[in-house]
Formats: structure tokens, C-alpha cells, sequence
């Protein structure tokens, strides 16, 4: 992952950062990282929706819950139309998993994992990103949207077998997703002129991602976490160190950029600074979807 030595942006404070009056919207928002960015966001004095599939938070003030399938593509695309997107400041996507040991296809014949941390972000976007800001009133911060995922790594994904039909590896399936996910950023960036975009790469976190990895909570796995939890920051403390990034207004005029674990800008995948490659993934991608 390189740094992005044109991108600079002040050292934002975290106390200082101020998000009452925001409206945010985060899919994925119900567990992990996404959970923690609610919580906080919502401890400031956000208005917060989160979609998932178990809500945990009904306690907190400030939250509200879409219960939604994201494996389902209509599924998300009827999430969409009930987001508040005209008025929405921040839109974060989390929602994940990893692909298991053998292929799982969704009741609409998509691999799993591509639907759920790629397809579905990619089928919401579709809806919402024409209606982003078309409430706000002038002077406002640009509607953001943040994707997360692993931007940054070389990943191009395998624009052939997207939906890894001609041969299946879990590490391939998933990162069929971390391409897309990059190549979501890129393309948003371009194509919605009225919010901005960016990418974000948390690097390890403690949480549930990997739970599907070894196909279920085996012994490999416990000792996996055991091992990630030594060197992985938590959720709670990512989110803290990333929120004032959420809302900096040094990043009004960067769309397409992403943010490692830190929050500092990183350079995109060599791969995906073709334009050509990013619009035959993203065309690719809409033909599954
Ligand atoms: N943790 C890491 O080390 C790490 C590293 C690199 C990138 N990332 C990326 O960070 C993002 C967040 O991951 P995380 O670590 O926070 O994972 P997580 O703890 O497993 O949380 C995943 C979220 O996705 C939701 N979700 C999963 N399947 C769903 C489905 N079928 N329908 C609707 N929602 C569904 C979960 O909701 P429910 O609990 O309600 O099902 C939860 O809110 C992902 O994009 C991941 O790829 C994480």
C-alpha cells in the first residue's frame, strides 16, 4: 500500500470533530466496525440508520434499524428506496464477509460473498446516487460516501469469472470483491459529480469478518483470531481514530481518494488506475447485479 504524497490533509482532532444535525446512513451499520461508527456518531449528536440483519443497539438513542438480506440484490435495492437519500450527509458502506471453504450461491445465483460485500453496495449506490444531495441546502458539506474494504493492495480480481463460476478459491472469491469495491470508489467518484467519494482500509480489526472463512468457528479459526487479536486495533478504536476524517472539509475536493488504517491517504491499486479496467469491471459487475 503506497502513500498518497499529493494528498494532504491537517491533523484533525477527534474531540473537535462535530457531527450533530448529520444525517448518516450505514449498511453494514448493525455489527463491527460499522456498529462502532453508529455508536459514536450517534453519541455526537448524529441521526443514524443502520441496515443489517440483528439489530443490538435498539438502547441507544439516535439509531434506527432497516432489517435487510443483503445477499439478495433485491433485497438492496428495496433498502435503497428506503433510505432518506436527498438528505443524507454520510453514507457508509460495511457490510461484509468472507467467502468460505466451498462456493455458496445466493437464491439468485450469485456466490455469496460477491453479493454481500460488493454487489448489494454496488446495487444501493445504483438507486441512491442520483438522489444524493438533492435536499441539502447550499454551503452544506457534499453528501460523502465511504466504502470500505481493502483498497490499495494490487488486488484486480478476475473480471472473467466474477461470480466464480469457472473455478472457486476463497481468497480469489474475495477478492473479486476487494477490487470491486475499489473500482465502486473510482467509478462513484466519476459519475456522481454531486457527492464525493472515497475508499477506506481499515486493516485488521478484531471482529466477526473471518467467522465464515474456515467454514464456521473451527479450532484453526480460534486460534487465528487469538493470534489477530495480539496485533488488530478494535472497532471502537478505528472508528475513533477515523470519525474526524468522516467530516474533514479537507476532503471536499478529493473524491476517488481512499484512507488506510490511520486514516492517510493511499494510493489506488496500479491495476485500477486503467479507467478502461474500472468501467469493464463495474459493467461486469451490473451485468450479475
Ligand atoms: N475486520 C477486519 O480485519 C477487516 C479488514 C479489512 C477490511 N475489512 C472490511 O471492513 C468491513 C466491515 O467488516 P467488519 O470487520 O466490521 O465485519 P463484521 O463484524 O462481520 O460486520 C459485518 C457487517 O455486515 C453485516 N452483514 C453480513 N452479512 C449480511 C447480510 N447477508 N445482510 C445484511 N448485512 C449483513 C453484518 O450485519 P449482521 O451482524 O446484522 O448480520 C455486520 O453489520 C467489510 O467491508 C470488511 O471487508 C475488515
Amino acid at each position: 500500500m503506497k502513500r498518497d504524497k499529493n494528498f494532504t490533509r491537517s491533523r484533525a482532532d477527534a474531540a473537535r470533530a462535530d457531527f450533530s444535525g448529520l444525517k448518516v446512513a450505514i449498511v453494514g451499520g448493525t455489527g463491527g466496525i460499522g456498529r462502532a461508527f453508529s455508536r459514536l456518531l450517534a453519541s455526537r449528536g448524529a441521526s443514524v440508520v443502520v441496515v443489517g440483519q440483528s439489530f443490538r443497539d435498539s438502547d441507544v438513542p439516535g439509531i434506527e434499524f432497516i432489517k435487510a438480506d443483503l445477499s439478495l440484490m433485491r433485497e438492496a435495492q428495496r433498502v435503497a428506496h428506503l433510505l432518506p437519500a436527498e438528505g443524507l450527509d454520510l453514507v457508509i458502506f460495511t457490510t461484509g464477509i468472507m467467502a468460505g471453504p466451498t462456493r455458496e450461491v445466493t437464491a439468485e445465483n450469485i456466490e455469496r460473498d460477491m453479493a454481500v460485500s460488493y454487489l448489494s453496495r454496488l446495487a444501493i449506490v445504483r438507486e441512491i446516487g442520483p438522489r444524493l444531495g438533492k435536499r441539502q441546502a447550499a454551503g452544506q458539506m457534499k453528501p460523502r460516501v465511504f466504502i470500505m474494504g481493502f483498497p490499495g493492495n494490487g488486488q484486480a480480481g478476475n473480471l472473467d469469472d466474477l461470480n466464480s463460476e469457472k473455478s472457486y478459491g476463497r481468497w480469489a472469491a474475495h477478492m473479486n470483491t476487494v477490487a470491486g469495491n475499489e473500482a465502486l470508489v473510482l467509478d462513484g467518484a466519476k459519475r456522481y459529480p454531486n457527492a464525493n467519494f472515497f475508499g477506506l482500509n481499515p486493516g485488521f480489526i478484531k471482529s466477526n469478518i473471518r467467522s465464515n472463512l474456515f467454514g464456521g468457528k473451527t479450532l484453526l479459526y480460534r486460534f487465528i483470531e487469538w493470534m489477530t487479536g495480539l496485533v488488530a486495533s478494535s472497532a471502537e478504536d478505528y472508528a475513533e481514530r477515523l470519525a474526524p476524517l468522516l467530516v474533514s472539509p479537507d476532503l471536499e475536493a478529493h473524491s476517488g481518494v481512499m484512507f488506510d488504517r490511520k486514516g492517510q491517504a493511499i494510493l489506488p491499486s496500479p491495476e485500477l488506475t486503467d479507467g478502461n479496467y474500472v468501467a469493464a469491471f463495474i459493467a461486469a459487475s451490473e451485468a450479475l447485479v
